[in-house]
């Protein structure tokens, strides 16, 4: 029997305990143990919740019990998560955890610990809620050169533009909705700014590319800009909007970003609407693999984190091999990524100059936009496209494309 503690129980650490009531066989026969839970560390106590009798307050507790061979941390944010998970590879534990802003900021450290102590350091449920994603880049893609990763990985956002696009609304009416179903937090910043799918594609970089990148270096654009007119010029492209956390290689040069782009709707991550989150991945031999799934939700991230504690009871005794170093990769400037533009300049008639700034492009119209000149451009780069774009006019709004 294998005996672990999970620190926090909100929704991530309640569907822990969910998942592993409910499949325990399957569990049990999977990990070739049966895995039990002895702790629960939470400031709230849970009368009259069957696990009231496993609560505990104060970590050392877990900390000093030799019995304890997994900690799960399901706490979310930095501090104490960070803390309490180093002091437990240090105490000889393997940790699981669904943490993705402990694993952007100290993946790389926490992956180091845990090899040189034989333990593991997991973090299926960063990315993608219940979607598998980490160990298949861990372990599954391993025969390839990764050279490019798109995702759709923030449900909040693609709720929120889905909504816009099903129902014409404008982004206020669809964030208060996605605020009233419980998707979006009352302080929506994290998720409408772009931050946590940054804090993702970090992570899957890092992974895929085998060095440390800083979120922070990240390019990050979010969603609170993109308006109902430009979904319409959008669907009159035969296109929609989504946002995506992407990094690519290019040239041996990695270029990083998290913006929302025109997609065309024969792309793949055009049909992952709602909640749903998917990680498109080519490979230099593989070529394409798209994973999908729900990224977020209580039992679908337990999910992801109970396959990890399986996991870490398989490898008991031996540290599952990443190449996640902590050496810092750093990131080619953005400004020379060449991208698609979809613009949309103040006042009618502009074709002449966007013709002599851009060359050959394709003009949009909408019906009721007679004021303003839109188009979308051919490939070039970003820095070429914020010199010519001057010369046009006055920027409503400007969108990458990826056609
Ligand atoms: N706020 C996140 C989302 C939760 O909307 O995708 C999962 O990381």
């Amino acid at each position: 029997m294998v005996k672990i503690a999970v620190l926090g129980y909100g929704t991530v650490g309640s569907g822990v305990v969910r998942v592993l009531n409910t499949n325990h066989d399957n569990i049990n026969t999977r990990a070739g143990q049966q895995i039990d839970i002895k702790y629960i560390l939470d400031l709230r106590d849970f009368e009259g919740d069957p696990v009231q009798e496993k609560i505990v307050h104060d970590y050392d507790i877990i900390l000093k019990d030799e019995e304890i061979k997994i900690v799960v941390e399901v706490m979310g944010g930095v501090e104490p998560a960070y803390t309490y998970v180093k002091s437990a590879l240090e105490h000889g534990k393997s940790v699981c955890t669904s943490n993705k802003e402990l694993v952007a900021r100290h993946g790389a450290e926490l992956l180091e610990l845990a090899k040189k102590k034989q333990l593991n350091f997991l973090f299926e449920a960063s990315v993608g809620g219940g979607i598998p994603i980490i160990r298949p880049l861990n372990n599954s893609l391993t025969a390839d050169e990764i050279t490019d990763i798109k995702g759709i990985l923030n449900g909040t956002t693609n709720y929120i533009l889905s909504k816009m696009s099903r129902e014409g609304l404008d982004f206020d009416t669809a964030l208060k909705d996605a605020q009233d179903r419980g998707y979006a937090e009352r302080n929506p910043e994290a998720d409408v700014e772009g931050f946590d799918a940054c804090r993702k594609i970090a992570i899957l970089s890092s992974l895929a590319y085998g060095m440390q990148v800083d979120f922070e270096d990240i390019q990050t654009e979010g969603i609170t800009k993109i308006t109902k007119e430009d979904i319409a010029y959008a669907k009159k492209l035969d296109a929609g909007i989504k946002l995506i956390g992407s990094s690519k290689k290019v040239d041996g040069d990695i270029y990083a970003f998290v913006a929302p782009m025109l997609l065309s709707n024969s792309h793949p991550l055009m049909g992952v609407n709602d909640v749903f989150n998917a990680i498109f991945v080519k490979g230099n031999v593989l070529g394409d693999v798209m994973f999908y799934g729900q990224g977020a939700g209580s039992l679908p991230t337990a999910s992801a984190v109970v396959s990890d504690v399986v996991d870490a009871v398989k490898h008991m005794g031996t540290n599952i091999m990443s190449i996640w170093c902590t050496e810092k990769l750093e990131l080619a400037d953005i400004k020379q990524s060449e991208n698609r533009y979809f613009v949309r300049v103040k006042g009618a008639g502009k074709e002449d100059s966007v013709k002599s700034a851009f060359g050959e492009v394709t003009f949009v119209v909408l019906d009721d936009k007679k004021d303003e000149t839109a188009f979308l451009t051919d490939s070039i780069k970003e820095c070429d496209f914020d010199s010519k774009i001057a010369a046009v006019g006055e920027v409503i709004n400007c969108i990458r494309a990826d056609f």
